[in-house]
């Protein structure tokens, strides 16, 4: 019922690709996530809940091709991701041919598989960036988040190995009621370790988040403090540390402008080579996703049935087709309106123009924290 109802309320796809040609720009950012496998086991990863195998990941010839066609296309920045990206042994072989096509790598880590000269080989190979995540500003919110023993301490070494390679080096904090009491101390982790930027990311609830969402979502007031502790010390440390800020929406009045809008500059692709409007896309089970082994990368980009579903502001429903702000957030995000109401094409909950904007702190009881691991949702259906 949900599909039918979202498709009934999405605008028939353009009949000529001039007309497509006029509204379709060339992405210039790709997410590849290499790998599922991930040595952590955070309970607020956003991936789906049924998670790849090895054995469906692709080779590195497939991937070497589907960046080709990337770039052929306008793509200038890949994102390396996962999983933990670093657990594929071709990764030095992606980052080079990433390098001969002149697009900008940049590895997003969790920093405990780095050890002896991996990352001096990926630098060698032509890294050009290294993103490292921590589950908490000091070692034993790291190890509890993230369930990883000596996470921290590994984090540190990659990090410090990081910046005397010369890579530049962002921290990301993923935020929620765990270690909302931790962002000063990020801050301090941050300049300590000589990093350009930091990530303030309050968690985003789709995947294996949605089902920890009473545990993880942090109390208003924590996040008001936040938001004005993050205002300030932003201002202060102009020409310091660039500091990025993904806001908690849950006690938003209006949605993030997800993606920068759906289909507009970027795409994910899963292990198996999924092609994705956004990298939680999948999440939105009521659609269907083309693969770019099995279909051209610019074929999919342009006229794809998925990438063209919430193109643009057409497809909008009242109450946001006839808002102000409409070419601001493109009506949020698909991905948080399906995982709230069951329609991806209804107003993203998160506005308070949506009517299903007094249910989105409806939290179901509180239960622990269920760690994420491979295999584990088979146990929830
Ligand atoms: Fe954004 Fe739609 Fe809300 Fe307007 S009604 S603010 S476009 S989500
Ligand atoms: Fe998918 Fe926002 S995360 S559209």
């Amino acid at each position: 019922a949900a599909s039918s109802a979202a498709q009934r309320q999405v605008d028939p796809l353009p009949s000529s690709f001039a007309e497509l040609d006029r509204r379709i720009g060339a992405p210039l950012g790709l997410l590849a996530e290499l790998t599922h496998r991930c040595p952590l086991q955070c309970g607020y990863c956003s991936n789906p809940l049924e998670l790849l195998k090895a054995n469906r990941e692709l080779p590195d010839a497939a991937w070497l091709d589907i960046f080709t066609q990337a770039a052929e296309l306008g793509v200038v920045q890949a994102h390396l991701s996962g999983g933990e990206p670093t657990l594929r042994k071709d990764l030095e072989e992606i980052i080079a041919h990433l390098a001969r096509l002149g697009v900008y790598s940049n590895l997003i880590t969790a920093g405990v598989t780095l050890g002896g000269d991996r990352l001096e080989r990926l630098a060698d190979a032509g890294l050009n960036h290294v993103q490292i995540s921590f589950q908490g500003a000091h070692a034993e919110t790291t190890e509890r988040v993230g369930r990883y023993p000596g996470a921290h301490a590994k984090k540190l070494a990659a990090a410090a190995q990081a910046r005397d390679l010369g890579l530049p080096l962002t921290i990301n904090a993923p935020i929620h009621r765990l270690n909302i009491d931790e962002v000063p101390d990020y801050v301090a982790l941050a300049l300590s370790l000589g990093a350009d930027r930091l990530e303030i990311a309050n968690v985003q609830y789709y995947g294996w988040a949605w089902l920890n969402r009473s545990a993880l979502l942090p109390h208003r007031d924590d996040v008001l403090r936040q938001v004005d502790y993050v205002e300030k010390i932003r201002r202060d440390l102009t020409g310091v540390l660039a500091i990025d800020f993904v806001t908690p929406d849950y006690y938003a009045d209006y949605p993030k402008p997800c993606m920068g809008g759906w289909g507009a500059d970027a795409f994910a692709l899963t292990p198996d080579g999924t092609m994705l409007p956004c990298h939680a896309a999948q999440t939105i089970t009521s659609m269907r996703f083309e693969n770019a082994t099995r279909m051209p990368v610019r074929d999919i980009w342009e006229r794809s049935e998925a990438f063209n579903r919430f193109r643009g502001l057409d497809w909008m429903p009242e109450p946001c087709r006839s808002c102000e702000r409409k070419e601001q957030d493109f009506g949020g995000c698909r991905c948080q309106a399906f995982a709230m109401t069951g329609n991806a094409a209804a107003t993203d909950p998160v506005c308070i123009k949506s009517p299903h904007h007094a249910d989105l702190r409806q939290l179901p009881p509180r239960q622990e924290i269920r760690p994420r691991v491979i295999g584990a949702a088979r146990e929830l259906v």
